[in-house]
């Protein structure tokens, strides 16, 4: 993308699919958690990294929340967001869809915010290119995201 061009939220969405297999579950038949967040992370690294240009890592991951479990054969759709750019930090939420696909009963079952930051190749931070909301959803998740950021930085 040209570095001139305005960046929109929708530009940098991700949604990645995943099919729970045996090798992902507990001995209840139940999506483990760690995997889980393997995915939550990935898919939110690639929307900062496809927003910033940049390679970013994950600084924090909070307001992780288990709605719901999620069973053996269930499709996962997660779907990651750049809600805000700070500096050289952005916010990414993450929402995590589950999917019988025999009922095709879904249900929301997850949602996380991840702070990623851009770094060069020395594993320094830099200065990340500033995102424009436009829908009115964007537009909240921008302006909560400032909340979230101050709280989770006094902590
Ligand atoms: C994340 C990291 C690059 C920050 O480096 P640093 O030297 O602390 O840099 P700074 O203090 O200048 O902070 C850089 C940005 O990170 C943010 N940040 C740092 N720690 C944070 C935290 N715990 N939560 C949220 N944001 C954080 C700062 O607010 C700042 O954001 P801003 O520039 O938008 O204002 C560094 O701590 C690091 O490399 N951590 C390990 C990352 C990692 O290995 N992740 C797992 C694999 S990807």
């Amino acid at each position: 993308m040209s570095t001139n061009k305005k960046r929109f939220v929708k530009y940098s969405q991700v949604e990645m699919t995943q099919l729970v297999l045996p090798n992902d579950t507990n001995q209840l038949g139940n999506l483990l958690g760690g995997r889980l967040m393997e995915w939550i992370d990935i898919a939110a690294a690639i929307a900062a990294q496809r927003h910033s240009n940049r390679v970013c890592v994950t600084a924090a991951l909070d307001n992780l929340v288990f709605h719901h479990p999620i069973h053996l054969g269930e499709v996962v759709t997660l779907r990651a967001s750049v809600n805000r750019v700070f500096s050289t930090s952005m916010e990414v939420g993450v929402i995590v869809i589950a999917e019988n696909q025999l009922t095709s009963d879904r249900r929301l079952t997850n949602t996380a915010y991840l702070t990623f930051v851009g770094v060069d190749d020395h594993g320094q931070p830099v200065k990340v290119p500033s995102i424009h909301p436009q829908s009115k959803d964007e537009k909240r998740r921008f302006k909560e995201a400032l909340d979230r950021r101050n709280k989770r930085l006094a902590k």
